[in-house]
């Protein structure tokens, strides 16, 4: 089979990580602490802490994390070596404004990210940026409540402005929230913090906060894109959501319109994404409910005006549901949206970390995604969060990992070549080992490379290929052809 005949040429063939869970220097170089840097270390099954501030004796494994903020020019070698194209990263909000709400950023923070983009174009890589993965700065979040209040639109404006204008020569691609759409659960108290740096009071009605503080998000990300446009009209600026693939149960109708219902929720933020306004069920259901949801005279050109060019999403599962009362909230349904009803599908297994794995869920969101939206499509995350052995002569023989990846990459495929399907890249996550987000530690493994580093921050950092380094190699030069 001719290589060209497989994907695209210029397919973003990439690796995926986020600021926080892999540069460490936490207060380096300026910058302050972020919502992440007061989250403690949790495990499977217990949650992560907040902290109200940064405290002694605590351990935030994110301060540190695998340290790339000091060794990124040894990674981005190994990146090379990979052959990636593509580099998906983020920018830590608050080592470009520490606060927040300062008029001018941080020159030193400005400074670490065109080192960071110079070196990959160096070598060839082009870099893939999203604005805010989950580190608003901590002063806006106890000082404002996060995205509940509408000064952090200007804020966050003023933020993707000023990296805009700065890296536009050597970002094409940008993204502006990662998983926007992850604190439609409030089930977890993490993903409304993590999101909009929000903590929902005794008395309050959490879905009714999240919508406020999503609606001043969608306001932001509009005017981001805006913003972007006005700058340099070539880019290319996308929205970025978690899409867990949803089954209904069965056929019963009542099953259906659970399905239907967890759609709504699943696709309420990419719809205002990428059409500019609001879909007609949420506008039902916050009259249903009597929520003032803060949308005013003015919202709907701002929101009409920032559609997205693409949409950048995350696969790791598929999740089933059921209209039944009977729900059954487990990791894998928190993760991916907390939606009511989620039950276990007896078809698939699961991670050690309870994540279904279903390949096929993938080319099936995959059309969902083209047939709803009709834009390019970027697949930004997607991989297996392991533990790794290391083998007595250093090896990591992570072919659990290798046949994860295979077996999503051939339904990929056949998304593209049998369906149709617009897909211009895959950057599967933590391509170097990294922080669990939900979890906190580092034996969740997603990386082809190695970090020798434990849960309880011990170990030299020392990097080291896996398996799965040569094999994605081989991959990417035979273009996806040869897996
Ligand atoms: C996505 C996030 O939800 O899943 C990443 O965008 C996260 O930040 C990834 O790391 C995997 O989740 P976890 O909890 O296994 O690290």
């Amino acid at each position: 089979m001719s290589t060209s005949s497989v994907f695209p040429d210029g397919f973003l063939w990439g690796g995926a990580v986020a600021a926080h869970q892999l540069e460490g220097g936490w207060d380096a170089g300026g910058k302050g602490p972020s919502v992440v840097d007061v989250l403690t270390a949790g495990a499977h099954g217990v949650p992560r802490r907040v902290t109200e501030t940064v405290e002694p004796g605590e351990f935030y494994p994110n301060h540190e994390a695998v340290d790339f903020y000091h060794r990124f020019r040894e990674d981005i070698a190994l990146f090379a070596e990979m052959g990636l194209r593509c580099f998906r990263t983020s920018i830590a909000w608050s080592r470009i404004f520490p606060r927040g709400d300062e008029s001018e950023p941080n020159q030193e923070g400005l400074a670490f990210y065109d080192d960071l983009f110079d070196e990959l174009l160096a070598r060839g890589i082009e870099p893939v940026v999203t604005l805010s993965h989950f580190e608003m700065p901590l002063y806006l979040a106890r000082e404002y409540g996060g995205f509940r209040s509408r000064e952090l639109v200007d804020f966050f404006e003023r933020f993707a402005r000023v990296c805009i204008e700065r890296y536009h020569s050597k970002v094409r691609y940008w993204m502006t929230f990662n998983e926007i759409n992850n604190q439609m659960n409030t089930e977890s108290p993490l993903f409304l913090w993590t999101n909009s740096g929000v903590t929902v009071a005794a008395g309050e009605d959490a879905q009714e906060v999240m919508y406020r503080a999503g609606h001043h998000e969608l306001l932001a990300s509009a005017r981001a894109v805006a913003v972007g446009r006005e700058i340099d009209p070539d880019l290319q600026i996308g929205c970025m959501i978690s899409s867990a693939t949803i089954y209904p149960y069965s056929c019963d109708p009542a099953d259906m319109m659970a399905y239907q219902r967890a759609n709504h929720d699943r696709f309420f933020f990419p719809d205002v994404h990428v059409r500019g306004r609001y879909p007609r069920y949420a506008l039902k259901e916050f009259e249903r409910q009597g929520w003032d949801v803060g949308i005013r005279d003015g919202d709907e050109a701002i929101l009409a005006a920032g559609t997205v060019d693409y949409i950048g999403f995350s696969y790791y599962m598929s999740v089933v549901v059921r209209a039944t009362e009977d729900t059954d909230l487990d990791e894998a349904n928190v993760v991916s949206g907390g939606l009511k009803g989620a039950v276990a599908n007896p078809y698939i297994s699961t991670t050690e970390w309870g994540w279904p794995i279903d390949p096929v869920g993938l080319r099936f969101t995959l059309n969902v995604l083209q047939e709803r939206y009709d834009l390019p499509l970027f697949i930004v995350e997607n991989g297996f969060g392991a533990v790794d052995e290391v083998a007595p002569d250093g090896a990591v023989h992570d072919q659990a990992r290798i046949a994860y990846l295979r077996e999503h990459i051939e339904q990929m495929r056949l998304a593209v070549t049998e369906d149709g399907v617009n897909l211009i890249g895959y950057t599967p996550w933590g391509i170097i080992d990294l922080v669990s987000f939900t979890t906190g530690e580092m034996k969740k493994r997603y990386g082809m490379i190695y970090v020798d580093r434990d849960n309880e921050g011990n170990g030299t950092l020392e990097r080291r290929p896996k398996d799965s380094f040569a094999w994605y190699k081989h991959v990417i030069s035979s273009n996806g052809a040869d897996l």
